[in-house]
């Protein structure tokens, strides 16, 4: 038998409602805040993440899923960011109107190591918001995802933020720390003596005990920040205190992806355990547009991995069955009155369903239960001849006779 590829999921019928919760009241929030909907392809050009996330980012470097076509190279997209970018100047949106609000769902491709909370196919909710450099629409994202976390009903979360400072900043720093690390190397794990030569901001939000135990021996001063990014920073806090957001400033915050400058943050919950602990993460990326050839211009954005809100949230499975109503039939007529009754219920608007399987009246009711049926409608030989079903109450108990031609009435009410 065929199995699914490691670090994919099967997202079973049991689980739907649970994604329905969190993209409906995803839907309706964004609305408020005024974002529309993008859904970019799947596959693009390679070289547009390695220009986006820099050649050195770990997605970059072993992460992304590829596909040759002759002298082309296809990435399965393993963040939206980038294609949304892509999307907005190759559609000219930045000449119709340059400041935009965008949402997306949908799947993205990491070959990661699988385990809790990674996956090679996971699903990202995000949005981006590309035309300013305002301090208070970082603190609108950051609101935003606040409010689909407590909507979708998920408590025990905390928010980090941080500020990474400009391109020149973020060079300072990583001059520092080149400085300051260089003599304790041994110390780091073997990822991080890589990321030392390769992307040397990452040392500082390594999990790894030891690096941890480093790098919190460097006492940040955040000195490398610059006047007019402190300013920004301290703009963004008063916005998220103005909005009664509850937020801790974390030095070492960093994020792996290079497009980020100025304010970064994530949303951090303590059952996805000590590896990977980010519901969901964003910040600014002030850089990108003009990077990929368009305009000057600031934007920032966040995107949850549903997978891990699901971690978070740990629902029960549910049968979706809101006031199904479940036909039970006897004898061959009855089966194609059956047939008609149902068509009329799902015309009429009311959920309904049969047994295929050929049950005894007792396994049928079973099956019923099972699937929660608001009611159980029953015609047999009996009800045939008085142009009636029998029509059962699957939560009181109560069971009556309804004429045919008052069926749909009935269970409107
Ligand atoms: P990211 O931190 O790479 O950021 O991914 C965002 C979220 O996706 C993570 O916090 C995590 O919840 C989830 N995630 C990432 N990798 C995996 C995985 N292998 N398995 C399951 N879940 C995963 C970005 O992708 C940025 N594009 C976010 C952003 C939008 N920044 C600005 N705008």
């Amino acid at each position: 038998m065929f199995k699914r590829v490691p670090g994919t999921r099967d997202i079973l019928p049991g689980e739907i409602s649970w994604w329905l919760k969190i993209e409906e009241a995803s839907r309706r929030i964004f609305s408020l805040y005024n974002y529309q909907e993008i859904r970019p392809p799947l596959i693009e050009d390679a070289r547009l993440f390695n220009r986006s996330l820099g050649e050195s980012a770990e997605i970059v470097q072993k992460q992304m899923f590829l596909v040759r076509n002759n002298e082309d190279i296809y990435a399965l997209r393993p963040e939206g960011t980038a294609s949304i970018v892509r999307a907005y100047l190759e559609n000219n949106l930045d000449k119709t109107n340059s400041f935009v609000k965008l949402y997306y769902t949908g799947a993205m491709f990491r070959m990661e190591r699988p385990q809790k909370g990674r996956l090679r196919q996971f699903h990202h909710l995000g949005s981006e918001v590309i035309g300013s450099y305002q301090p208070q629409v970082d603190a609108e994202v950051i609101s935003l995802g606040n409010r689909i976390l407590t909507e979708g009903g998920i408590n025990g979360y905390k928010i980090k933020i941080n500020t990474l400072g400009c391109r020149q900043d973020k060079k300072e720093l990583s001059s520092n720390l080149n400085k300051s690390l260089k003599d304790k190397l041994g110390q780091l794990c073997k990822e991080c003596q890589v990321r030392f030569e390769r992307n040397i901001l990452r040392v500082l939000d390594c999990k790894n005990e030891s690096c941890r135990e480093v790098v919190s021996s460097l006492n940040l001063s955040g000195s490398h920040i610059c006047k007019e990014c402190a300013d920004h920073f301290k703009q963004v806090r008063e916005a998220l205190d103005s909005l009664k957001i509850n937020y801790q400033v974390s030095p070492y915050l960093v994020r792996g992806l290079d497009y980020y400058t100025r304010t970064v943050f994530e949303f951090i919950h303590p059952n996805l355990g000590p590896q990977q602990d980010a519901l969901g993460a964003g910040g600014r990326y002030d850089n990108l547009v003009k990077d990929l050839g368009g305009p000057e211009i600031g934007a920032v954005g966040f995107a949850f991995g549903m997978e891990r809100l699901l971690i978070a949230d740990s629902p029960q499975p549910t049968v979706n069955s809101n006031k199904l109503v479940y036909i039970i039939t006897m004898g061959d007529a009855a089966k194609k009155q059956g047939v008609r009754f149902l068509d009329q219920l799902r015309r009429a608007g009311i959920a309904a369903d049969t047994d295929y399987e050929g049950r005894t009246l007792k396994g049928a009711m079973r099956q019923a239960n099972d699937l929660k049926a608001g009611f159980v409608l029953i015609i047999g030989d009996n009800e045939l001849n008085k142009d009636a079903v029998t029509l059962k109450n699957m939560s009181s108990g109560e069971q009556k006779e309804v004429k045919s031609a008052d069926i749909i009435e009935e269970l409107k009410c």
